[in-house]
């Protein structure tokens, strides 16, 4: 089938090959999160990793910031055979992190909120991923200057509220995805650019001037009635992309 995301629920972490054509994607809620877990999580993670965790104030952030770690380290080991804690990783000038050792030939993005972390992965292309937790909060819209472009502001505004709030994160968790992609982070002007329906949960971003495409393409779900999750990949990838979709639970990491 074209561009569809299956869910597994994965009850025992196994090897898992990789393959063209697929981009995987894993998901993790905090909610089950034990002490036990947290303290087998923070030995996957690097000294540095446990210092970036360890200086989050919001207990929330924390703990998503160490399940992701923990997540994409536990994933990474099932698809290269190399030992968590083994794995190293190089960041580019903007942050965004990747496998230190290219030929390894795994390209993956991470993305939390307080009470959810997703990993996307592929062998093929480089890719972004984001998900945000819609929060009602007017102020939110005060701040589409310099992100959105004249024509997205105009959709979000145009709708009644509270449904402009969803309508704000869906453009919000897309760009987020489409900057994650690029890895060029906020240096580039997200107003210059603007994404474009294709059908269904599929999106393209063309820049505001020209309008032609540019060489990625983007996707939306609604995971549930507060979060929305994105993702971007290179058109370098095949046209049509198969998404798979795990769902693991905090304990499984460690336990697998
Ligand atoms: C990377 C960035 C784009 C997203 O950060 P964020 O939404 O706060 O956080 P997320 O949870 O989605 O992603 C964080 C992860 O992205 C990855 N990341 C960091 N820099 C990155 C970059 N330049 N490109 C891609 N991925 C990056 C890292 O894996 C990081 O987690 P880690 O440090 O634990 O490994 C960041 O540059 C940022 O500052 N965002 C601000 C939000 C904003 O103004 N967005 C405008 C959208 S309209």
């Amino acid at each position: 089938m074209e561009n569809t995301i299956t869910s597994e629920a994965v009850s025992a972490m196994s090897t898992l090959p990789l393959k063209t054509g697929i981009v995987d994607l894993w998901t993790l809620s905090t909610d089950s999160l034990t002490l036990a877990d947290e303290i087998r999580m923070r030995a996957l993670l690097s000294d540095e990793e446990l210092t970036v965790v360890d200086k989050c104030r919001r207990v929330g952030e924390r703990r998503s910031r160490l399940l992701g770690r923990a997540l994409l380290r536990t994933v990474l080991t099932r698809y290269t055979g190399i030992s968590p804690t083994l794995l190293q990783f190089s960041r580019s000038e903007f942050g965004k992190p990747a496998l230190a050792d290219p030929e390894l030939g795994v390209a993956f993005n991470l993305s939390h909120t307080d009470d959810k972390v997703v990993c996307a992965f592929s062998r093929e292309c480089n890719l972004g991923v984001d998900i945000e937790h819609i929060r009602y909060r007017k102020e939110l819209l005060n701040i589409m200057d310099g992100y959105m472009s004249i024509a997205e502001k105009c959709r979000i505004t145009g709708e009644p509220w509270p449904k402009q709030q969803k309508v704000f994160f869906d453009h919000w968790v897309l760009k987020e995805s489409f900057v994650k992609a690029t890895g060029d982070g906020l240096t580039q002007p997200l107003d210059q650019v603007e994404f474009h329906k294709l059908s269904g949960s599929q999106f393209e971003f063309r820049p505001v001037i020209h309008g032609k495409r540019t060489r990625w393409r983007s996707w939306l779900w609604p995971i549930d009635e507060l979060h929305r999750l994105s993702i971007t990949i290179d058109r370098s990838m095949r046209r049509r992309v198969m998404f798979r979709g795990f769902y693991v639970l905090p304990c499984q990491l460690c336990n697998g």
